[in-house]
Order: C-alpha cells, then structure tokens, then sequence
C-alpha cells in the first residue's frame, strides 16, 4: 500500500477559515440581490409571513454540472426569514410541496437512470443535461390563506439549469406555469403585500407583472450560495439595503431580442450560430435600436435616494479619469454603483449608441453623506475594431461621456474630443468567417452626439500612444529548475505531462478529493502533481471523503446531484464505509453564482472573494481553480449563463480581473478564465459554430478575457467546447497564440476543456501547436494518441519542450511542489 496524501481534515469542526467566508459569501449575497420593484411595501418589519412558490423550502442556491460546490450547508429563503425573526405560516402548503419534489425527483431519476443504461454515448456525454425542475407547487387554497393569519406574502419562483443544454422558451423555465401564474393571482387577491422573489440564474419572462397588477414588491434574488436566505432576509428588513444591478438586459418579451428565434436549436440547426447582430449585444441592442426593455442593463432599485453629479474628467494621453459626487439624498444609509458610459463618433465604423467604460460603487453612505468616486477607463475602451486595416482605431470627433442609472437612463457630462484618427493598436486578422455575418451593423442608426453645452476636454491624438502587435517571435519565461527538469525528462515523459491524469485521477501525489483532474507527477525528479478543481462559485470538492484501509480515497456523499439518481449498489460500490474508514472533510464556501457576484458591481468585494477561494485552494493543496467562467450572455437561454457574469464585455473581464487578483494573491494558487471563446450555447457544445465577424467577436467575445489577462494576470485559460468560425478553439492558433500571448502578454498555461479533443472533436496534436499545453482531463488514450504524433513526426520536440515549460513555470510556484519537493525548487 502506498503512501496517501492528502490535505483534507480529520475533523469536521467549523474553522476560523469557514467562519470568514461564509462572512464574504453573505456580503456578496447581500449586495448582488436586485431590487426590481417597490411601491414602499419593503422593508419590512419581522412579521408572519405566508411563503410559497418553488423555491420557498428549497432554494436554489446555483446551477448544475460542474459549477456545483458541495457546501456544510446552505440558507435558502425559508430558513433566512426564520433566521431573521419571520415566523412562516404556510407549513402546510410547503410540506405538500416537499412531497411533491421528492416524488417528481424519484420519477426524473428513474428517466435519467434508464438513459445511462440505454448505454447511448449522446445520452451519456449529456447525462448532466437533465436537470430536475423543481415543481411549481399545488394551488393556494382559501384554507392556506386563513391559516396562514398575515397580509404578507412571498412568492418564490425557482429556475434550475447546468451545464449540456439549455434553457428553453417554455412553462416552468423561461416562462411561469400556468399553476404559478394562478397562484399569484390569488395572492394578489388574498393579502395585501405580494412580493415577488426571482430566483433564476438568468433573466426570464415577466409578463406577469401586467397580467396580474397588485404586486408590491420584485427581488431578483438569481442564485446566492450558502448564505443567500439570510442575505435575502436582511434586505427584507431593511438591515441591508439593496444595492445589486443587473448586469443584463431584461426583455419585455423573449421575441424582443436581436435574433432570438434563431438561437439554439430554435431555427432546427443548432450546429451553426450565425451572430447577426454583430456587435449590438445586450443594451448595445436595446438602446441602438430603441427597443424598449422591461428593466435595463445596470437597473436596481434602493431604498433611499442618489443624487448625482459631474465634478471633472481628464484624459491625457491612453489614461482617462472622471469624478462623479454622489450625495445620499434619501432616508436611510446604502450604497451607489456609479456606471460610465461613452457615445463614441460615429463617422467611419458604425458603433453602438453608449458603451460601459467603467464603473465604481460607493462606501455606504449614511443619509446626507456625499462621497466622490473617481472612474478610471483607457482609450482602449472608447476604440472600435476596423477589421478591414485589422486595426484597433479611435476615430476623431466628439466622445460623449455620460454617467448613468443604468443604461437606459444617462446623463451627459462632458465631451473628449479627439482632433485626429489614431491607429491604437495594428493587429493581424484573426479567425476569418467562412461568409459574411453581421447584419445588424449595417441598419444600425446614427445617433447624433453634438451636445453643444458640455464642457469639452481636448484629447491630443499626438500624446496617445500606440502599438504595433509582432508575431515573429513569442517571448517565454522559464527558470533554472524547470530546464534541469526538461533536461532530467525524455519527450515521451514530457508529453505524458501535458495530459492530464484521466477522469480516474491516475495516481496524484497529493489527493485532493473531487478535484476535476491532476497532472501527472515525477517524485523521482522532484516534480509534483498538481490539482484542478472546478468553479466557479466556489471549489467543487468531495465534502466527506473516506480513506479506506487499502490506502483509498473514497467519496462519501456523491459529488454532483445527478449522480444521486444512481441506484442504491453502484452508489454503495462508489462509497467508502462511515464505520470502517477515517472520515476526511474539505468545506468549501458556496459563493453567490458568476452573474450575481457581476450584479454587485463591486471589485473589491470580488477581489474579496477570490481571496477567500484562493485561501481554500491552499488549504486543500488546490493549484488550479476553473474559474472563474467568463462567457458572455447571448442570450438568455444559455443553460451556463448562471456561472458567466454579464451581456457586457467590460463587466465581465473586470470581475474575472478582481476575482484572479484575489485568488493569485496567494503564490502557487492560479485561476483559469473559461470558456475561450464564444461558448454561448450548450445544446451540441461540442459540434456547434459560433459564426461571427472579426469586430464582434474582439470587441464582444474576445474583450472580456483581454481585460482578465491584462489587468488581472490571469494564469491559466481553458479553451471551450465550440468551434468558433468552423475552428475547434483549442486548434486556433490565432486565438491560443496571436491574440492571447502575442497581442495581450499572457504567458500562463492553456488547457482544453474536457474531453472537448475526443475523436471526430478537436484534434490533439493540432492543439499543442496552436498554442494550448494540456490536454484535460488526459488519460492514456491521449497520451498514447500524441506519442504516435511524436513517433510519426506530427509533433516536433520543440513545442512539446514550450508547452511542458509554460506547465512547469507553474508547477514549481505551486504549493504542493514547495511543500513536498522543497529541494528541487528554485525559487
Ligand atoms: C466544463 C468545464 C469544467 C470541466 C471540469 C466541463 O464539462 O465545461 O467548465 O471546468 O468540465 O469539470
């Protein structure tokens, strides 16, 4: 029997560590719910409440698949509001509905088993793709009203959706059941406060809220982690004042959106997503077009009052600043998210009326209070793409700077204006489309900016520096112990090193029970084998664990919720035995799921975040985190989009910039952005096309992860799935190489997604040479398939050698390598 390592506790007492985040988890949750709506119902003094709807008993704290943490235990809304001194008062209603979610559960996990053993490959690949939908509930009956002795009512609507499909346009998902909408008319008759709880990890419909008029209050509660309830509940109260924003635009109906009938499977070819709509994504749709949206992007209420107002603005060169005062003209104390937008010229490019350049929140302010905040933007930011010249270009003209409630709802402020065109950075064409897509930039109209009255700041073109990207040559960092290491290697173990080590684990020299995969180690040179762990709300880890007498590590409880369908035998044979084996425990904190933690709009308390996380990644002997997820949101529908942050570039790639900060805090400890690039879709993820042109997908697509790479040193990146312009994203040599290190710097490692280079997918060999290092989760069929490639001549020493020194970088700077191989290292 072999020597076991392992960094997961003995003990499950709560920890200091636990108590901390679990604090962090709770501040996120309190200042990512958003208030929609309030005619002066909340807050609300503690009181009997009668509760119902989905998620009432079971709130869902986020998706499924691998953004799944397994938490010591999470607060959903029912216990929050008895945390917070609620008494609920519809017991009865709500043990009807655990009834009837434990009977469905039993019936979707016999359809889910009986898929498994139909052995179809599809069926299996996609076995995640089944979420269970939780169900809606029985009707509120008079008996439930009268009982349940209050005139305050919480309806609670609950969405699941994970990883392998997508959402879809229909009852109990984007759309209420008819039993939901029932149900909340006959609250709006029965009390007198109706308020209304969102918990969805995306936008959905609510067309309700005309139907049935009456309802008092709406919270988007998304999904919240482990200390959602109690967040929920002191907004409830007023104890917390809301301070969260949408980070997406809200529909008045589906059919608004730009192609929105097209989008997955919806137009019968899910395998070719032609983006039409080019760069007007989002709110740079809706307010381009003037199309009217049921709550704009950046929209959320508080519960007292902003005034806002322009102080100064300065650009001088590629840097630019503007200072808003911000005064708490209402009641009670919160706080302000303060968001930028430009209007850039529209002569040459066409260009979307207003864009995010940045963004800032205030401390809380007490009523009275004023505070200044200073937004910092880069030129880079007010550019459009020219792919004719491949040019990154700001034209000349007047850049309208507008501060803004939201998008909707901006004010201008001051006027930048440039006196010439300048070419800001000259790039290579990438990723050409195989035709012309992009329809919408064509019809797009020209919005007038000539607003006389603003004070003007002159924006020299001649001070503005700019760039020529070189792709000649690729600049690689290594370091004494890593080329002894390479030379200590031959090139057969080399490439077993840029595999992982199989969905099995293989042999880690550190377990780190649940981790999605490991690279392989060579204790006899010093090197160790590293963890990767899922993301992103939170370190996927296998709470209870068990180590068996044979030297084992066994799960204890099953990792992710389907896998509770399993029958009782497998589930016995796959678990360790309470009564026998040491009991290890690794308790990870729920954070609030990636579109919530983007609604806080708050940096610090991200980088907070990743901070927390990174503290976990070292407690457990974590190297690799996957996360945090950074695709864009396309479209509601998207089955993922509860892990990704926002329909907005510049949000998005400002989260993950303050989430790797936080987490790379700690040496040794790296995130890895995903999924590059354009994974918008999970139905056929692995043989779809996202179809675009060269602008949209820089300046959509692309822009994000630019910003986690430049401003957050991000370390590792997972390509996705998809193909993108017909090209498997691990085989794209432009976007592995040209764009990631040649244009933005990164000198991390890229991973692919995984099993997205099994046959008839991405081809292996063609990955090592467009730029990407490992192959997840690896296994001996890869590794063999790639020592082929070698022995045939299709994969050269070199890039095996650049590959292997990029992991390895890294592989010294982790934690388990100092911990377990002091010697070899270094540094
Ligand atoms: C997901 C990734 C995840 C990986 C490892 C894949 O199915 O797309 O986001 O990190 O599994 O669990």
């Amino acid at each position: 029997m072999g020597t076991v390592r392992y960094k997961a506790s003995k003990s499950d007492a709560v920890t200091e560590r636990e108590k901390r985040n679990q604090q962090i988890a709770y501040e996120a949750a309190a200042e990512s719910i958003v208030l929609l709506e309030n005619d002066g119902t909340l807050p609300l003094t503690p009181c009997k409440v009668a509760l119902y709807g989905g998620g009432a008993a079971m709130t869902v704290k986020g998706g499924t698949g691998s953004g799944e943490v397994n938490e010591r235990h999470s607060t959903g809304i029912e216990e929050g509001l008895e945390n917070a001194g609620f008494t609920v008062t519809t017991g009865n209603w709500l043990e009807d509905w655990r009834r009837r979610y434990e009977a469905g559960k039993a019936a979707h996990g016999k359809g889910v088993m009986k898929k498994m053993l139909s052995l179809d490959s599809a069926a299996l690949i996609n076995i995640m793709a089944n979420p269970y939908r939780l169900p809606a509930g029985r009707k509120i009956t008079v008996q439930d009203v009268k009982s349940s002795d209050t005139d305050t009512c919480i309806y609670v609507v609950s969405r699941q959706a994970g990883e392998c499909a997508d959402r879809e346009l229909e009852k109990l998902d984007y759309q209420l059941t008819d039993m939901e909408k029932e149900n909340i008319r006959r609250a709006v008759k029965a009390y007198k406060k109706v308020i209304l709880v969102i918990n969805v990890g995306c936008s959905m419909d609510l067309s309700i809220l005309e139907e049935v008029p009456g309802i008092n209050a709406v919270l988007y509660y998304c999904q919240q982690g482990m200390e959602g309830g109690n967040a929920f509940a002191d907004i409830l109260t007023g104890k917390v004042n809301p301070s969260g924003a949408l980070s997406d635009t809200w529909a008045c109906q589906y059919e608004d959106l730009p192609y929105a009938m097209e989008y997955a499977q919806m137009d019968g070819n899910p395998l070719e997503a032609d983006y039409k709509e080019g760069i007007y994504v989002g709110y740079r749709y809706f307010q381009t077009f003037g199309v009217k949206t049921r709550y704009p992007f950046g929209y959320g209420k508080s519960y007292t009052t902003f005034d806002l107002a322009y102080q100064k603005a300065a650009m001088s060169g590629n840097q630019g600043t503007i200072e808003i005062e911000v005064t708490n003209t209402g009641a009670c104390a919160g706080k302000k998210i303060v968001q930028i937008y430009a209007h850039c010229p529209q002569k040459g490019l066409k260009k979307e009326a207003r864009r995010l350049i940045g963004f800032a929140k205030t401390s809380l302010l007490n009523p009275g209070e004023k505070e200044t905040v200073k937004v910092a933007f880069e030129a880079h930011a007010l550019s459009s793409y020219d792919e004719i010249k491949s040019v990154y270009v700001l034209e000349a003209g007047d850049y309208v700077l507008a501060y803004g409630e939201n998008a909707e709802d901006v004010t201008a402020c001051v006027k930048l204006k440039l006196d010439e065109l300048v070419c800001l950075e000259q790039c290579e064409s990438i990723c050409p489309p195989e035709r012309k897509i992009g329809e919408l930039a064509e019809k797009a109209p020209v919005q007038e900016s000539n607003l006389e009255e603003l004070p003007v700041i002159l924006w020299k073109s001649a001070e503005i520096e700019t760039c020529t990207y070189d792709y000649s040559e690729l600049e690689e960092s290594t370091t004494e112990t890593v080329e002894n290491w390479l030379d200590s290697l031959t090139t057969e173990e080399m490439i077993e090193l840029l595999s992982g080590t199989g969905m099995m684990g293989g042999n880690p020299y550190l377990m780190v029970p649940g981790a999605a995969a490991y690279t392989k180690a060579y204790p006899e040179k010093g090197i160790c084998s590293t963890a990767l762990c899922d993301g992103p709300a939170g370190l996927r880890l296998q709470r209870v664990s068990a180590l068996t007498g044979k030297g084992r590590i066994k799960p204890m409880e099953m990792m992710m919720d389907f896998m509770n369908q399993f029958p009782g035998f497998v589930k016995k044979l796959m678990t360790g035995n309470s009564k026998k084996d040491t009991l290890l425990y690794q308790n990870a904190t729920a954070f609030p799921v990636g579109t919530a933690l983007a609604q806080t709009w708050n940096q610090e308390l991200l980088e907070k975040v990743g901070n927390a996380a990174g503290e976990e990644m070292e407690e457990y002997g974590v190297t690799f985190w996957l996360a945090p997820g950074m695709n864009i949101h396309r479209n509601p529908l998207c089955g993922r989009n509860y892990e990704y942050y926002s329909e907005d570039p510049l949000l998005s790639g400002k989260c993950a910039a303050a989430i790797s900060r936080g987490v790379q805090s700690h040496p040794g400890c790296y995130v890895t952005i995903k999924h590059y690039a354009a994974n918008n879709q999970e139905t056929q993820r692995n043989l779809m096309s996202s179809n675009m042109d060269e602008r949209t997908l820089r300046e959509i697509y692309l822009e994000g992860f630019r910003i986690a790479v430049r401003e957050g040193g991000a370390k590792a990146v997972m390509t996705s799935y998809n193909r993108l312009n017909h090209v498997y994203t691990p085989n794209s040599y432009d976007l592995c190489t040209k764009v990631l290190r040649q244009e933005w710097g990164f000198d991390g490692v890229v991973m692919t997604d995984w099993m997205s280079t099994e046959k008839g997918l991405a081809d292996r060999v063609q990955a090592y040479i467009s730029g990407n290092d490992l192959l997840m989760p690896g296994g001996s069929g890869c590794v063999k398939e790639v020592k082929r490639a070698y022995r045939e001549g299709k994969l050269n020493e070199d890039v095996i050698r650049q590959c292997c020194t990029r992991l390895l970088v890294l592989v010294e700077e982790s934690n388990p390598q100092k911990e377990f191989f002091p010697d070899s290292v270094s540094r």
